[in-house]
Order: structure tokens, then sequence, then C-alpha cells
């Protein structure tokens, strides 16, 4: 017989367990966003990320809405700290994907970190394709 409680808590272990490859994409938040402008884009690799700040917190997302395409760094943040796709206005938490307009879809969030050396992405590792 399985033991429900330990399934789920060996499954959320198995969860928590992301592991990182961090990519250092600017010198600071400032350098980041000189242009006044509370989203951009950035280049990883050979992958482009749009990142965001909302009250002082940093945060990382798909720079292409999963509904058709817009451009996440060409909308804006509403009143909420939400990403809004310039496309539809599909809005999306930053913290979690969600699409928290209702319409079903989820955008891909990367954890950013400030450190001294600079501003870094995470890119999760054995998923170089996401
Ligand atoms: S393309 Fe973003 S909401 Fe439609």
């Amino acid at each position: 017989m399985v033991n429900k409680t330990m399934f789920i808590s060996d499954k959320k272990s198995v969860m928590s367990e992301k592991k990182y490859k961090w990519h250092k994409v600017a010198e600071s938040k400032e350098e980041l966003f000189s242009s006044g402008h509370v989203l951009q884009e950035v280049i990883v690799g050979q992958k482009t990320i749009c990142i965001g700040i909302y009250q002082d917190r940093l945060f990382g997302c798909a720079h292409k809405c999963p509904h058709a395409g817009g451009r996440m760094a060409a909308g804006w943040l509403d009143a909420m700290g939400n990403i809004v796709c310039p496309l539809h206005r599909y809005r999306f938490n930053t913290s979690n994907g969600r699409n928290v307009s209702g319409e079903g879809y989820y955008l891909k969030t990367y954890p950013v970190e400030t450190r001294e050396e600079g501003v870094f992405i995470g890119l999760e590792e054995n998923k170089g394709w996401l």
C-alpha cells in the first residue's frame, strides 16, 4: 500500500530541487533600467528573456507571450505588478507566470538575483532548450 503523505512529500522535495545555471546579464539593475522603462530584453546565450522590475524586485519571464507571441518587453506593469501583454492585454503574475486575467495561459518565469558582481538570471540545468 502506498503512503500518500509520503508520496506527496517526496514529490515536493523533487520539485524544489531545481538546479540553475546563473548567467550575468548586467553590472547592476541601474544599468539594466537606465532607459527608464521597467521591462527590458536580455540575451542569454541564444535565448532572449524579458527582465523587469516592480517595487525594487527583479523578475524574469519569457520574452514572447504564450497567447500569440506578443513582445512582453513592449508591454507594461499594472498596479498590482502583473505584466501586461501589449497585443491583447492578457495579464501574468511575474512571480509564478499565472495568467491572472483568466484566459488559461502560463508565462514561463526565470529567477533573477542581484549580487555584488551584477544581475544574474537562472536557467534550469538540463533544460537548455527552454
Ligand atoms: S499575444 Fe499576448 S495577449 Fe495575445
